[in-house]
């Protein structure tokens, strides 16, 4: 089966009213992990690669021919799209030229009119190939790949615009931060995102920074239109946490404990069942 576009998956989320997991990749466990755990709770999956990522995996083409060789490998009969997060428009260009399915084009750094124009030329660019795109209002707080924002509040108005340029889901602000939250977040904006699900007139809405948001809060943002939401840190933690204990016991020191593939097998598993539990929080989980 070949890899699909986000939006006909996310179209569903959002009438179903739960919500789909784009999950961060860095390399072959990262994919492998994610892919077992998609199959596993029979739930769609978006496997995200930001620009960082994807050189860090030798350029998207690269990723585009990992991620289908893997997912062919493993037998994945739910639907996976891949996608690029916090593309530049350049960025978002070339991930649709070397095969992703579906793309994000950040210009939430621009000024608003400048965000528009390019925005609708990436919409343009990738709907006429038929390839699912997000845009962004509003910075998510926080810093990924070297892509820092404060963590602005997304205006309603603003978002309406974007959404009536025929953008398939859309990230706004509404006081998440990617990375680990600080012990005095705020919490989300509750009555902001309503007020953006009703400007954007029911389109899919996309909840950033997923790692640490606690599960009410996660809850309530799926009932008020949110259908997509991401994940990265959560899954680094998990790998770090397990991949630390298998040295700290000593295993890597018993027999041929230094194998990478029993050093990095503790990790794996670990997000493999990191996923299946978001998977099933978000609702996503039987739905593919
Ligand atoms: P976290 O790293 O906080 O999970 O955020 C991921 C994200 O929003 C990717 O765009």
């Amino acid at each position: 089966m070949v890899l699909v576009s986000a939006k006909e998956m996310l179209e569903k989320a959002h009438a179903g009213h739960y919500a789909i997991g784009q999950f961060n990749i860095n390399n072959m466990e990262w994919i492998k992990s994610i892919l077992v755990a998609a199959e596993e709770t029979k739930s769609p999956v978006i496997l995200g690669v930001s620009e960082g990522a994807g050189k860090y995996m030798l350029g998207y083409k690269n990723v585009v021919g990992m991620v289908k060789e893997i997912h062919d490998f493993l037998n994945v009969t739910v639907p996976v799209a891949i996608h690029l997060d916090h593309g530049s428009f350049e960025g978002a260009k070339a991930a649709v030229e070397a095969g992703f399915t579906s793309v994000m084009f950040d210009g939430s750094h621009f000024s608003f009119e400048e965000n528009l124009e390019k925005s609708k030329e990436i919409i343009a660019y990738a709907h006429e190939r038929g390839i699912s795109v997000e845009c962004e209002v509003g910075g998510i707080g926080g810093e990924e790949d070297g892509v820092a924002s404060m963590g602005e509040q997304a205006s309603p108005e603003e978002c309406g615009i974007i959404a009536d340029l025929g953008v398939d889901f859309l990230a706004a602000g509404i006081g998440n931060i990617h990375g680990k939250y600080p012990d005095n977040w705020a919490g989300l904006n509750f009555d902001l995102l309503a007020e953006i699900q009703e400007a954007t007139k029911g389109k899919p809405l996309v909840l950033h920074g997923g790692s640490g948001i606690p599960d009410d809060q996660v809850a309530k943002a799926i009932t008020l239109g949110v259908s997509k939401i991401n994940v990265n840190t959560e899954l680094q933690l998990v790998f770090q946490k397990a991949t630390r204990k298998y040295i700290e016991d000593g295993k890597d020191l018993v027999g041929k404990g230094y194998d990478p593939r029993k050093l990095l097998a503790p990790g794996t598993k670990a997000i493999e069942e990191q996923v299946i539990e978001m998977m099933k929080k978000f609702g996503s989980a039987d739905k593919a």
